[in-house]
């Protein structure tokens, strides 16, 4: 595992665009796997930035996202389907037959969770992972206990990471289950990058980075994976011992 430390959070997300970029001016019909959440708003902005500059384009590559909240439409404004429409999607020239994100409103999880996973097998497994981080070291919605070999799957919610998420919800709570790519599914990347910035995240990289590999700390089984970098700020980065 590489670890890159930036000055700002601005430096470090432009360098998660920058790898996404160079992967597509590479093989222009990379499989991607894209995360949602704050931290990733950066890096979105810098790829939109990237694309109006004509220095990136989407339109041969597949995308698949990490998850949704089960229960949620596409156009419910706090899907993830919305984040992806607004940050994203509507401002570059992603193709949207490629564009895949689970179905929240599907009556029949199961099925579009193995649906899901055949469709990225059809399209050649994912080239390309970016991850955020949870607080509690979770990655897609794999919560801590998920098992390293999970696919993707419905998964209930920790009340902290629902709270985490509340924003946009009544109550300030999110749904209480998710679709998610499973810890097995994200481990299948040819090469993952975890982008990770904020003093609140400093505890949770230290813990994946250099803490015991364990299912208690979902980010920890990257340590194990052959091409994974963490792109951090330097508040990210505070409590790595090297
Ligand atoms: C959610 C997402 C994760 C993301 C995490 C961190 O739980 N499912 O993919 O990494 O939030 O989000 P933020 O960047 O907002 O802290």
């Amino acid at each position: 595992m590489k670890i890159h430390v930036f000055e700002s959070e601005r430096e470090a997300a432009a360098a998660a665009a920058a790898a996404v970029a160079r992967r597509l001016e590479e093989a222009p019909d990379s499989v991607l796997m894209m995360p949602t959440g704050d931290t990733m708003l950066a890096m979105y902005r810098e790829l939109v930035g990237l694309h109006e500059r004509g220095g990136v384009s989407f339109a041969r590559a597949s995308i698949f996202n990490l998850d949704e909240y089960l229960g949620l439409s596409a156009k419910h404004p706090a899907s993830f389907a919305s984040y992806m429409r607004e940050n994203f999607f509507s401002r570059v020239d992603a193709e949207p037959e490629r564009t895949r994100i689970p179905d929240g409103a599907t009556r029949d999880p199961a099925r579009e969770c193995e649906s899901y996973e055949r469709e990225m097998q059809a399209a050649g497994g994912v080239d390309l992972c970016l991850l955020g981080i949870g607080k509690n070291g979770h990655v897609g919605f794999n919560e801590p206990g998920a098992p390293f070999s999970s696919r993707t799957r419905v998964v209930r919610l920790s009340e902290s990471t629902r709270e985490a998420n509340g924003a946009g919800f009544p109550g300030g709570l999110s749904p209480e289950k998710a679709l998610t790519a499973g810890v097995g599914t994200i481990l299948d990347s040819r090469e993952i990058l975890l982008l990770a910035t904020g003093e609140d995240k400093a505890e949770a990289v230290a813990a994946s980075v250099e803490g015991r590999v364990s299912e208690e700390v979902p980010a920890s089984a990257l340590q194990g994976h052959p091409a994974c970098a963490f792109l951090l700020d330097a508040t990210a980065a505070d409590l790595l011992n090297e």
